[in-house]
């Protein structure tokens, strides 16, 4: 079935000039784009986004990373979403991703790894809602 995940090109992926590099794996990948901003996370904002790891020990670190430049954040939408995007940006550690994936090409460590991707159905719909208004879906 159809379905929409969500994604963001983290800060180092924008600082190291790879937005326009990720889109086009993410277009060659059969993903339809929704919905599609330039924007920063304030800390709040960051806090409240990955408030599922706040007793993690790297959590400060997490919000200072997302929180120090502007990301590209997206919906995307395909047979198999969630599943198939986890797929083409490979695992969160670089070290582990399979060749040609997103993180294996453009990460550069476990917290700098260039995009993120919705783990379920459920956390698409609340991470794209967090970013973007009805309005704004397409
Ligand atoms: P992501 O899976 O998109 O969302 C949680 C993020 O926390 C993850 O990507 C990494 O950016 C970050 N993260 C996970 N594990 C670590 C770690 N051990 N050290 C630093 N950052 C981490």
């Amino acid at each position: 079935t159809t379905n929409r995940t969500f994604t963001m090109i983290k800060p180092d992926g924008v600082e190291n000039g790879h937005t326009g590099a990720i889109l086009e794996k993410i277009n060659a990948a059969g993903f339809r784009i929704v919905a599609l901003k330039k924007t920063q996370m304030t800390k709040a904002d960051a806090e409240t986004f990955y408030a599922v790891h706040n007793e993690r020990p790297f959590f400060g670190e997490l919000v200072e990373f997302m929180t120090r430049g502007p990301i590209v954040a997206a919906i995307l939408e395909k047979e198999n979403a969630v599943e198939d995007f986890r797929t083409l940006i490979g695992a969160t550690n670089p070290a582990d991703a399979a060749e040609g994936t997103i993180r294996k090409l453009y990460a550069t460590s476990m917290g700098e790894n260039a995009v993120h991707g919705s783990d379920s159905n459920e956390n698409a719909t609340i991470e794209g809602n967090f970013h973007f208004s009805g309005r704004e879906q397409f």
